[in-house]
């Protein structure tokens, strides 16, 4: 910060320097002292306007550290709450292209962890390799989503799961023969067992082991968490910098 002041101030003093030489010395003393003295004044405000705006850099920090900080626990609904059974269910039931018509499309077909948690297509691509109207969207911090869907349009993460799964178009496969299909593999049927305490297979208990699963689903920590945790080095200068004196730039996150 004041290494930059300092060469803001040099090149205000160099340009009256170099007017000065481009005229003769004689004529130009008053008009260079005189350009001197704007040049203070000028760096006299910027001190000003740095030493306002490092206060405003401070302020803002600690706005952002109460709108932004990582939150330290993963919410979970009083109506289905964390169990590790039910999250290690809702993992295998979330890769298992069992639960689709074809047995070749899981959820993470559409919701990959190696493509950020999407499938990097413009489009979702169904049953029968036919695109849907909507791109998938990252599954990344779900837990955190109010109301999920592109337009808000789901209750909460447990009403999702059977759009997919039944749809025609996505993954195609009704509801009685998913349940058959799962019921036939007794690997399922334990971990049922183990996710609810009894283990008969329901539409609802997949709903909320997938859920469950999904909300655990959180992107890691990235240097602007570390920044707004106190890390003054964790942000690179060109991001870091910037933010500290000019909220109105806002903050860079690359
Ligand atoms: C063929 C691709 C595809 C498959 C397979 C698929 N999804 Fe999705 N998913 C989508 C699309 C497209 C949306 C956006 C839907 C909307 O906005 O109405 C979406 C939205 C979601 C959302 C809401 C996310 C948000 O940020 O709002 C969740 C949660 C979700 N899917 C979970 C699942 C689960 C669980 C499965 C497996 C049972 C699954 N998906 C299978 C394409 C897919």
């Amino acid at each position: 910060m004041f290494f930059a002041l300092s060469l803001r101030f040099r090149r205000i003093n160099g340009s009256s320097t170099d007017t000065m030489n481009s005229v003769t010395m004689g004529k130009c003393r008053g008009h260079g002292r005189m350009r001197l003295a704007a040049g203070l004044a000028v760096a006299a405000t910027a001190l000003l306007f740095l030493g306002n705006a490092i206060a405003t850099g401070v302020a803002n920090r600690a706005e952002w550290q109460k709108n932004y900080h990582r939150p330290s626990e993963i919410p979970f609904p009083k109506s289905n709450p964390y169990s590790e059974a039910k999250v290690r269910l809702g993992k295998i039931l979330f890769f298992d292209p069992i639960l689709s018509g074809s047995q070749v499309r899981s959820c993470a077909t559409c919701h990959n962890p190696a493509l950020s948690w999407g499938d990097g297509r413009g489009r979702a691509m169904g049953e029968g390799q036919k695109p849907l109207a909507l791109r998938s969207p990252t599954l990344l911090n779900v837990a955190w989503i109010p109301k999920p869907g592109w337009d808000g349009h789901f209750r909460d993460l447990e009403s999702v799961a059977m759009g997919p799964i039944t749809g025609a178009t996505n993954m195609n496969l009704p509801e009685k023969e998913m349940i058959a299909r799962l019921a036939a593999i007794p690997g399922y049927v334990d971990a049922f067992g183990a996710a609810f305490g009894e283990s008969q297979i329901t539409k609802r208990k997949i709903e909320l082991a997938l859920a469950t699963y999904e909300r655990t689903i959180v992107s890691g920590e990235a240097p602007f968490d570390r920044w707004i945790a106190g890390d003054e080095k964790a942000m690179s200068e060109a991001a870091n910098f910037p933010a500290q004196w000019d909220p109105k730039l806002g903050i860079h996150v690359t």
